[in-house]
């Protein structure tokens, strides 16, 4: 009888956490990663960029503003005035782009909130 309210109190409280998966701070941990792999060789792994080449992710209004345009720009790429951003829908899925997302908007000396998973999946079906 013991055995079996212990089991029900481990459900009831891992249950939720484990529904939610990964929470903003392993998102964020693992985007680190995935920007020093992927993005770092553009925008530096210190988020300044180069100059007239690759914009700063550091302290961009872009990057702390409304989430949707900025999963949409990691999602589909963007030729824009400084060139070509890479499309990233076939090489990261929705939790990879949420973490490299979540990571930079609250790395360096930004601190917008983080995105989730569901957020990308929204978009990448539009
Ligand atoms: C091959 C170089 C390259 C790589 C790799 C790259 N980017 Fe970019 N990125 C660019 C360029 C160039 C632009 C600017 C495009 C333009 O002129 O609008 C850009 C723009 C952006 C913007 C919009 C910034 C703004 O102010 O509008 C974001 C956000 C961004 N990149 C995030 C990322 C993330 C996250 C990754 C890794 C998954 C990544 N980039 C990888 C070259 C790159």
């Amino acid at each position: 009888m013991k055995l079996v309210l212990v089991l029900i109190f481990l459900l009831l409280t891992a249950g939720p956490a484990l529904a939610q998966g990964p929470g903003p701070d392993e998102l964020f941990k693992q985007g680190k990663d995935i920007f020093n792999n992927t993005c770092a060789q553009c925008h530096r792994a210190n988020g300044e960029g180069l100059p007239n080449t690759f914009p700063a992710l550091n302290k961009n209004p872009f990057v702390l503003g409304d989430p949707q345009p900025i999963i949409a720009t990691v999602l589909n790429g963007r030729k824009g005035k400084l060139g070509q951003m890479p499309t990233w829908k076939d090489k990261l899925d929705d939790g990879q782009i949420a973490a490299v997302v979540t990571y930079i908007r609250h790395a360096w000396s930004n601190q917008a909130p983080g995105v989730t998973p569901a957020m990308v999946a929204a978009l990448r079906s539009k």
